[in-house]
């Protein structure tokens, strides 16, 4: 049976996995995602480097091509990343300069769209054919299944919901604008706050200074997801902030869309209940009309953080036209 090549390209890591038609993951590989004032080159270097890898690991078993997921505005022929807020790439001609490097088919998506994908393929969402995803990383992706396909809008930059704003004159995005939804709701957005805790210096924040080594400078969103899973008090708190506005905006998207289920994924996700429960309540707070309609299921990934390359890879199998 053959094998699909998934790659992830998110705001802190590339992940790559090798993937079969069921949607297993047989291997993977990951690297840190270079800085975004680095030229795209580099990025494409390090994609190209992890599918080297995965190539081998296929030990001569057929791959049909490369499917990536990348976190940024992909254009509606799955073939150009037109703006990343969290990458160098401005309208990149992304698929045919890796189809010129590797040498085998390559499609491109935006990452939530592929990990919704997945989702509905294989994950929490199957049998939905009205399901909203968000992956919360280092930013907020989003993604729309209609109908048994990937809503794209009129250009192919639908689902941008971490741009929306939601505090006006809040915190600068990197999107450009100010109170953006991912500012408050994501694994930068933790960032931010630890970091402001810590620099501080604040009793509160003990227990977090041991999960990144006490240095401001280094401490990352999983830091606060891994204390707060730990039982820091601190962290938990954080995990709470942000549960409140991711349930807040969903019940926003809800009001607009009116999605049957909802899928929370990403790295942040990892924190499971300690964020999940509290989402459900902001949510169940939040949504208009409540109490006279049904309330969406809000579920967390259960292809967890590797659902957007297990996703990128099925949509490669289908251009390719073995999908199904
Ligand atoms: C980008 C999206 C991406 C998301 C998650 C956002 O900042 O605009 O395109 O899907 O981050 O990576
Ligand atoms: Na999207
Ligand atoms: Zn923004």
């Amino acid at each position: 049976d053959s094998l699909v090549i998934g790659v992830d390209v998110g705001g802190t890591k590339v992940a790559a996995g090798l993937v079969d038609r069921s949607g297993s993951v047989l291997a993977s590989t990951r690297r840190d995602t270079p800085d975004r004032t680095t030229t795209p080159d580099v990025v494409e270097d390090i994609m190209v480097d992890a599918v080297a890898e995965l190539l081998d690991e296929a030990a001569g078993r057929a791959v049909l091509g490369v499917g990536v997921g990348a976190a940024g505005f992909v254009s509606g022929d799955l073939a150009t990343v037109v703006f990343a807020p969290h990458l160098s790439w401005r309208d990149e001609p992304l698929r045919d300069r890796l189809t010129a490097r590797l040498g085998i088919p390559v499609v491109v998506d935006n990452d939530a769209n592929a990990a919704a994908w997945a989702e509905h393929r294989f994950g929490a969402a199957r049998g939905e054919d009205r399901l909203l995803m968000v992956t919360l990383g280092t930013g907020i992706g989003g993604a729309l299944v209609l109908d048994g396909r990937v809503e794209r809008g009129r250009h192919g930059l639908a689902g941008e919901f971490g741009h929306m704003q939601v505090v006006p004159d809040g915190q600068l995005c990197e999107c450009g604008n100010r109170g953006c939804w991912e500012q408050y709701a994501s694994g930068k957005a933790m960032q931010r706050v630890a970091r402001e805790l810590l620099v501080a210096d604040s009793p509160y924040a003990a227990g977090l200074a041991r999960f990144c080594g006490g240095d401001p400078a280094r401490v990352e969103g999983r830091h606060v997801t891994e204390a707060a899973r730990a039982g820091d008090q601190a962290a938990q708190d954080m995990v709470r902030d942000i549960a409140r506005w991711l349930g807040v905006g969903l019940a926003n998207l809800a009001a607009a869309l009116d999605p049957g289920t909802i899928v929370v994924g990403g790295g942040v996700s990892e924190a499971g209940d300690l964020l999940l429960v509290p989402t459900r309540e902001a949510f169940a707070r939040q949504l208009t009309g409540r109490g006279h309609r049904p309330v969406p299921l809000i579920l967390p990934a259960h292809l967890g953080t590797r659902a957007g390359l297990v996703g990128a890879a099925d949509l490669l199998r289908i251009e390719v036209g073995q999908g199904g």
